[in-house]
């Protein structure tokens, strides 16, 4: 069959968009509705109403002691860098492959992020690389379950008991996923979710913050939660001296975008279990057709809220051909597919710049080449829509007769 980039038939008729997200449906609206008309509060100061609601099911969802709603998922990492108490000079050791709010957030508590290399295979954090760089100045690490794939989080936490390290997991990506059965997010001293909406459960924006550390949990409130919700809850006698101020900041979220997360979360287990199967239908599928390669899961670990769907281009199996050309054609066909967006860290400038006139803090640059595996990786993954729910099955069919029909067309690309 001719490419459609040739003037042939496109593989896939479903209309654009074929993926969208977040999944608004009439419970979410009717909640909303409901809480609107009933007048209830649409600032809250304290832990009471949604947020204490919220609360209490993320509480049990983890079975961890203390959760804290913030307004993002970036504040929620600011609170925990904050909270196992990160101070200028401390270095952080961080992923350079990650979303930059893992690592910016460091920034604003003067602490200096390390930036570490990738694993080829699924993208995500290598543990050995992390060791190498610990220093005495060290004070913790941060990890990220890219795209949900928990990371090597055996190896991780011995690191950080070795060196006597915190270690914040940021869960942006991965709202449910496990590492051998234990769910992601209850290894560290405090782990971070984003609830923007991307994420499989949303508020629009918002995020949360999770630990079983009291002074953890207290700091956090401290930052950026004043007056009322720190006089209920803030008990350390150090710390309570500050309750009418907190240390100044306010990252509450909004009550309506709590209404919503709720009605959310209660639907994230039924939601991961459609996102795996249909995710898991698109990588089998894609199994054996030259030049893509489905993306890597581990035998040990579930990804969760998966977050994004990206396999790895394989030029070496298609004649070499650039991968923009790849794109093309396959966007020709009507695939959704392109480069994904975030980079590595090290290879933008607030990275790279030692004078970016932020606070004049030390801190470490990095250039082109400091991380090949991670520069490889990001280099041979493409972006294609996260396929969730069941009738999208018929759209990864065509999909997959797009793949299959550029790779018996490709003398014609190269
Ligand atoms: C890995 C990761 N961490 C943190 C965040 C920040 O979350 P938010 O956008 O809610 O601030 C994101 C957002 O996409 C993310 O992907």
């Amino acid at each position: 069959m001719k490419l459609a980039i040739k003037g042939g038939k496109k593989s896939v008729t479903f209309p654009h968009p074929h993926f969208s997200w977040p999944l608004i449906e009439k419970e979410e609206i009717k909640a909303v509705t409901t809480y609107l008309q009933s007048r209830k509060p649409i600032s809250i100061d304290g832990r009471e109403g949604i947020y204490k609601e919220l609360e209490d099911t993320i509480k049990k969802y983890f079975g961890v002691r203390y959760a804290l709603l913030t307004n993002s998922g970036t504040t929620a990492l600011h609170s925990a860098f904050f909270g196992v108490g990160i101070k200028p000079g401390d270095e952080v050791i961080a992923p350079t492959y990650t979303f930059l709010a893992t690592v910016t957030p460091i920034f604003h508590c003067g602490g200096i992020p390390i930036l570490c290399d990738a694993q080829t295979d699924t993208g995500n954090v290598d543990p050995k690389d992390i060791e190498e760089r610990v220093t005495k100045k060290t004070k913790a690490i941060v990890v990220t379950h890219m795209l949900g794939h928990p990371v090597e989080l055996d190896e991780i936490c011995q690191i950080a008991r070795r060196h006597k390290l915190f270690l914040i997991e940021d869960c942006s990506h991965a709202h449910g996923a496990l590492y051998k059965e234990k769910k992601v997010g209850t290894f560290g001293d405090a782990a971070c979710f984003s609830l923007q909406a991307q994420k499989i459960i949303t508020a629009g924006e918002g995020g949360f913050l999770i630990t079983n550390d009291r002074e953890i949990y207290e700091r956090a409130i401290l930052l950026g939660h004043f007056r009322e919700r720190c006089r209920q809850e803030v008990k350390l006698p150090f710390y309570k001296q500050f309750v009418d101020t907190g240390y100044g900041l306010k990252y509450r979220i909004h009550p309506l975008g709590a209404v919503i997360a709720l009605v959310q979360f209660k639907k994230l287990d039924k939601w991961i279990k459609l996102r795996r199967e249909t995710l898991n239908y698109f990588s089998k599928k894609l199994e054996g057709i030259p030049g893509i390669e489905p993306p890597e899961t581990r035998t040990y670990v579930d990804r969760g809220a998966w977050y994004g769907y990206k396999p790895k281009y394989k030029p070496e199996e298609l004649d070499n051909l650039p991968v923009q050309k790849y794109i093309k054609a396959l966007q020709a066909e009507g695939v959704e597919i392109h480069k994904p967006g975030s980079k590595p860290l090290h290879l933008l400038p607030l990275f790279q710049i030692e004078n970016d006139r932020m606070y004049g803090f030390t801190k470490k640059t990095y250039k082109r080449g400091d991380f090949p595996k991670a520069e490889k990786y990001y280099e041979s993954i493409l972006s294609l829509p996260t396929f969730t729910l069941p009738p999208e099955r018929d759209i990864i069919d065509q999909y997959i007769e797009a793949f299959q029909k550029v790779a018996n067309n490709i003398k014609e690309l190269v």
